[in-house]
This record gives C-alpha cells, sequence and structure tokens, in this order.
C-alpha cells in the first residue's frame, strides 16, 4: 500500500448507496428490515440465533438449549440437536433442484465440467462408502490435500456425511508442512491426488505426500486415496495407496448420513498464530454451517438463479464456508476454477466470468491490485454484464483497488461487499448487507447482525471517540465460532480469551470506528503477517531459516508491498563468516528455496539480509519494530545504543 493511499484511507469521505436496481431486487434491501434484524439480536441474543438455526437447518432432532455457556470460553451451541451437514448441502435439495448444476468447473487447460445437484450427491455417497471401506469412521481425521477440482469438495462432504473430521492442508503447502497437519491432527487417511494443474506445470502433490508420510515414520495413518487429475506417473506404494477410481468402483450411491450432534467437530483448519507452531482451529457442524448459510443471505444476498464465484482455495477458510459449504447449503450454483488467474493472461478471471455467466464474484484484495496492473483494456476485452455483486476479503482494500474494482470490473453497478472475518470466526462478521449498507472504499462498514464486535482499549471498555485505535473484539459468543485449538484448550483460551478476562473474544486485530461507526480494520496487533491475503507467522518463517544448517540467528518483519499487502524481509546472522558487503545471491536463493521446501512458496523471503548481529534490547529481546523501520526505509528513531557497535546498523540497511 502506498503512502498516498494510507492518507487516503484516513481521509475517505466517498460513500456509495446501493444501486438502485439492485436494492430494488434485494432481500433484504430496506434499512428499517435491517434495523428490526439488530434489534431483535439485541434484545435476545440467543433466541435470535436459535431462530434462525431453526429456520435454515434441517434439523433429525431438534435442539432444546440454543446456547451453553457453562463452561465459557468453550461454548455449545443447539448442543441437544442432531444433524448433518451433507444432508443439508446436498439432499435437502435433491427434491426440487436434483438437475439444478451445482458446481460450474473449469480447469486451466480449458476442460470444463458440470455437476448437478443430483450427481454431486451420488458421487459423494459413494466416496463416503469408500471412506468407510477404509477405515473411516465417525470421528477419525482425514486429511485432504487436492487441487481445487469438484473432488475436494467431494471429499470434504463425504467426510462430513460419516462424522470423519477433515483437515484440509492447501496445495500449495510443502511436505514438512504436511507432516506436522498429519501428525498433530492425528489423521488416520489422505486423500490427495497425482498432481494438480497451476500456471502450465504440474504441483506434485503425492510427490509431497509420499515425502511427508516418510517424514512421518511410524503413524497412525496408512492409508492414501489418489485421484487422476494429470494423469502423469507417479509411484504408488502396495497396500497403502489406492486410486480414487479403483476405491469408489464397487462401493454403492447410497450412503444415509451419519447423524451427529450439533457440537461434533466439522472440520480442523490449520492456521498462522504468533509463535511457531501453527493451530488447528476447530470449527463445530451446525453452528459453522448457520454462520455459512446466514452471511450466503445477508451480504452476498443469494438468489436461485446466481452463479456465484468464490476464487479461494479450498485450502484455506474462505474455500470452506464460500466454496465448499455455504453455497451448497442454499442451494445455489458454485464455479471453481484450477490454475493460476494470468494464463493464458491476466485476463482470465473475466473471461471465465463471461463464459460462465457469473453474477457475484468474491476474492482478495490481492488479486483485483494484481490484475488492475494490467490495465483496463483486459477486463474490457469480455462481456461482465452477468455481474451484479463484488466481494472482497482477507486483508484491507486500498481505496485505489476499491475504486478500480467499483469502476472497470462492477461498470459502476455493482454494490461491493468488504467482508471481515477470520479462520477462527468461520463466517463473515463484519461487512455490508449490499442492498441496504451504504459503502466506503476500504471499510468493512458495520458488524452484522447477531454479532457484538467492537473496539476497546487495554482495559476493555469500548472506545467511543471517533477514529480512535483498539483492539477489535467480539463481546459475545456466536454460532460459528471456533470450540478450540485441537488438542489444546490452554493454547485456545490463551490466545482469544485471556486479554480481556475470558469476556471477549480477542481477534488479533486492531481497529477503528468512523463517525458514523464504521469499522476500519488496521492490521494485526501479533507477530502475524499478511502475505496476499495469506496468515503467515514471523516465528515460523524464523523456525524455518533457523533450521538450514548455515543460519545461526533469524528476524522477520512485513514491509509493505503494492501488491501483496505485506512482503516478508528477513535479517539473518549466520554461523561462519557474514559474505563480502553482505551480497550472496547464491545464498539468498538457496534460503529462499529453503524457506519454500519447510513451509511453501508463499513464505519465501522477498528480502534477505546479513548481519553479524541482531538488534536486541538490554534484556535480549529482537528489537522488532527497528528492523520494521528498516525494512521500511525509514528515519531511524529509536535507541540504538544497545548495538554492539554501529556498523551493524549500517549492515542491517544494506549499507555496508
Ligand atoms: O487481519 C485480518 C485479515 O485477515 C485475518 C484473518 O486471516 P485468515 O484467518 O487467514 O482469514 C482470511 C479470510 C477470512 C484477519 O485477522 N482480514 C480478513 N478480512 C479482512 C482482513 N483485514 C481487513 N479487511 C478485511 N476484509
Amino acid at each position: 500500500m502506498s503512502t498516498s493511499d494510507i492518507d487516503s484511507i484516513l481521509q475517505e469521505e466517498r460513500l456509495f448507496q446501493p444501486p438502485e436496481h439492485f436494492r430494488a431486487q434485494a432481500a433484504i434491501n430496506d434499512a428499517g428490515q435491517l434495523q428490526q434484524m439488530h434489534r431483535e439480536a439485541e434484545e435476545d441474543h440467543t433466541a435470535f440465533w436459535a431462530g434462525l438455526a431453526r429456520r435454515e437447518i434441517t434439523w433429525r432432532e431438534p435442539f432444546t438449549t440454543a446456547l451453553d455457556d457453562r463452561a465459557a470460553p468453550f461454548f455449545k451451541w443447539f448442543a441437544d440437536g442432531k444433524m448433518n451437514v451433507s444432508f443439508n448441502c446436498l439432499d435437502r435439495h435433491l427434491a426440487d433442484r436434483r438437475d439444478k448444476t451445482a458446481i460450474v468447473f473449469e480447469g486451466e487447460q480449458g476442460d470444463t465440467r458440470h455437476i448437478t445437484y443430483g450427481e454431486l450427491h451420488q458421487q459423494t455417497c459413494r466416496f463416503a462408502n469408500a471412506l468407510k471401506n477404509a477405515g473411516v469412521e465417525s470421528g477419525d481425521r482425514v486429511i485432504i490435500y487436492m487441487p481445487m477440482v469438484p473432488e475436494a469438495v467431494i471429499a470434504m462432504q463425504a467426510c462430513a456425511r460419516i462424522g470423519a473430521i477433515h483437515s484440509v492442508v492447501f496445495g500449495g503447502f510443502s511436505a514438512e508442512s504436511l507432516k506436522d497437519r498429519i501428525e498433530d491432527a492425528g489423521a488416520k487417511l489422505l486423500i490427495t491426488a497425482d498432481g494438480a494443474h497451476r500456471g502450465g506445470k504440474i504441483v506434485e502433490l503425492k510427490a509431497a505426500a509420499d515425502k511427508a508420510l516418510s517424514l512421518l515414520g511410524g503413524n497412525t495413518l496408512d492409508k492414501v486415496i489418489v485421484l487422476r487429475r494429470t494423469g502423469h506417473d507417479v509411484p504408488m506404494v502396495e497396500g497403502r495407496d489406492l486410486w480414487w477410481d479403483d476405491a469408489t468402483r464397487d462401493c454403492s450411491d447410497d450412503c444415509p448420513p451419519e447423524w451427529v450432534g450439533a457440537e461434533h467437530p466439522l472440520f480442523i483448519l490449520y492456521t498462522s498464530g504468533s509463535t511457531g507452531k501453527p493451530k488447528g482451529i476447530q470449527h463445530a457442524s451446525a453452528g459453522y454451517l448457520l454462520g455459512a448459510i446466514t452471511t450466503m443471505r445477508w451480504v452476498f444476498d443469494i438468489r436461485p438463479e446466481d452463479i456465484y464465484w468464490c476464487t479461494a482455495d479450498v485450502g484455506w477458510i474462505t474455500g470452506h464456508t464460500y466454496v465448499a459449504y455455504g453455497p451448497l447449503a442454499v442451494g445455489a450454483t458454485i464455479m471453481m476454477y484450477e490454475g493460476a488467474p494470468t494464463v493464458p493472461d491476466a485476463g482470465r478471471f473475466w473471461q471465465l466470468c463471461e463464459r460462465h455467466k457469473v453474477s457475484i464474484f468474491y476474492t482478495a484484495p490481492t488479486a483485483i491490485r494484481a490484475l488492475m496492473k494490467f490495465g483496463d483494456e483486459l477486463p474490457a476485452q469480455y462481456d461482465l454484464s452477468s455481474l451484479r455483486l463484488l466481494g472482497t476479503v482477507g486483508e484491507p482494500i486500498n481505496p485505489e483497488a476499491w475504486m478500480w474494482y467499483h469502476r472497470v470490473i462492477g461498470k459502476e453497478r455493482c454494490p461491493i461487499v468488504d467482508t471481515w472475518w477470520q479462520t477462527e470466526t468461520g463466517a463473515n462478521m463484519i461487512a455490508p448487507i449490499p442492498g441496504v449498507t451504504p459503502t466506503k472504499p476500504g471499510s468493512c462498514t458495520q458488524p452484522l447482525p447477531g454479532i457484538a464486535a467492537d473496539v476497546v482499549d487495554e482495559a476493555g471498555n469500548s472506545i467511543t471517540t471517533p477514529d480512535k485505535g483498539g483492539y477489535l473484539v467480539i463481546r459475545k459468543p456466536w454460532p460459528s465460532m471456533l470450540r478450540t485449538i485441537w488438542g489444546d484448550d490452554q493454547r485456545y483460551v490463551d490466545t482469544y480469551w485471556a486479554k480481556f478476562d475470558k469476556r471477549y473474544y480477542l481477534a488479533g486485530d486492531s481497529a477503528r470506528r468512523d463517525k458514523d461507526g464504521y469499522f476500519w480494520i488496521m492490521g494485526r496487533i501479533d507477530d502475524v503477517l499478511n502475505v496476499s491475503g495469506h496468515r503467515l507467522g514471523t516465528m515460523e518463517v524464523e523456525s524455518a531459516l533457523v533450521a538450514h544448517e548455515k543460519v545461526a540467528e533469524a528476524a522477520v518483519v512485513g514491509r509493505p508491498d503494492d501488491i501483496k499487502g505485506e512482503a516478508i524481509f528477513a535479517y539473518v546472522v549466520l554461523k561462519g563468516e557474514r559474505p563480502p558487503n553482505g551480497v550472496d545471491e547464491a545464498l539468498t536463493r538457496e534460503l529462499r528455496q529453503w524457506v519454500a521446501e519447510q513451509i511453501g512458496p508463499i513464505a519465501k523471503p522477498d528480502d534477505i539480509r546479513y548481519a553479524d548481529n541482531l538488534p536486541k534490547t538490554r534484556s535480549g529481546k529482537i528489537m522488532r519494530r527497528l528492523l520494521r523501520a528498516i525494512a521500511r526505509g525509514e528515519e531511524i528513531t529509536q535507541d540504538t545504543s544497545t548495538l554492539e557497535n554501529e556498523a551493524i546498523l549500517l549492515q542491517l540497511q544494506g549499507k555496508a
């Protein structure tokens, strides 16, 4: 983000009313209607959510207690109710939507598929039976390490169908990262593919899976199901590996859903925190599904004829809630694309929107910024008139990118929903209701009904002064909240609840509210970076660096970046001599590659500087603020007297 953008965020006064023709057709299109929802939620928070849960979820056995807060902050929602998420996403649509397209798929090379609800149901049942044949039972953990193809959604739905807990690992993560997740989740089975297509190349998922399993040694995981996607040769381990086609060939299309309690874990999704080890965010079944459904209706104003395209990979929470679960639960048609947005050129997204008549398009600001760089001509080549609503997620959007999205993609007729939420929150939390809420470029606007978001000071008091920054918190539990960190209840309490005496959920973001009560996200308060809308812990990258034989010490900070939001800047102290003048291009390449192998290519440092030492306080803590200032090329105002010699400062600045 450039300085001029930051200035314009601070002075942003532009207000965009919902376009009239959108408003006229929207399900919620009257301010009074929205106020009424907020009022109901404020008057009786639990009853508000209970009413929605009764209406939106098909229950096998109804719940009698909506919220159980006796063991707070371990909250339970609708706990004595019984249901099944896959039944709610598939079976309940069969009576009147069996032949409706559930998934429109296109691959990078142009291969397309249309899958109806009837077919999706059938394939999910078959695969669920294959999982059962492989010994998977309710409560078992299954890892999904797949390309962005319909089978990834089928695998997730199949797990949900039999009560197995999935943990999807993004295909861009390395064998090492995959190994850590398999181990932490104690997974029994792994679903992968012979490869994924990306940027004209094949991502070797099976090879990474094999390596991960070899690193594990003895483990509970003894079965691997492999989807044939690319068709190239991969070694199969006898007795362990099974092709997807073989696994499903003789399976029945009939697989009655496993009726589970509302609190039964639906999935674990790993995300970065401020320590080295990613944490397994654990979500429950009914509450999570309710968040997905209500936000599909409120924020995306979903209609039966929509073609809904969320560009996120199923490896991230956005791909869980707005690809695999939310749109299917409301019986919508989703678009899925496997490949890079720049193949054959940076017009691919717009071409796909035209070809498949996408009406709702949801992506990350990084993608918008990257595609904006190629100018207005590419989008102008395509007919984007099917679009009616645009969305963004994952990081703050700078007003310049917002305006481009609004003008060039939305042709000034599509509202933009800037949605703030997290892996932990399960669903959108702060976002506009597009038929009602006027939008401001760069603001996620206001909390949704039933979401008690607030900005508080150090003492936990609500900040009422406009534009004064503070901690973003959620004051009341909500159904789609995380339930715990897998296997680490204490870390759950410490990370999210300890700061304010277990009274409020601490999001980890700082925010301010303007004079109209609009929220502006300012950034993370912990050592978490947001690189291209993806969360990465600085400690995670540091641990990867120091695991290299030549590295003695490392410190990683973020630096603002025009496209990626934040770039990764690493300071490294070597075990041997510092390279002459701090330059060793071969080593820099080696370390970048090393980090890619340890975590994944998204974690590669953009810059590495070598110094004889790192700046520390007298108590031995790394002076990150100083390192951040150096990375940004700012003037040094901090006290650097603890540095043994001034030369180190020059080394860190790359001047010596
Ligand atoms: O810092 C916030 C940022 O992304 C973080 C959550 O990351 P993750 O769990 O990976 O989920 C991303 C997709 C939901 C938040 O703590 N963030 C997310 N959405 C926004 C945002 N920052 C500003 N504006 C947003 N709309």
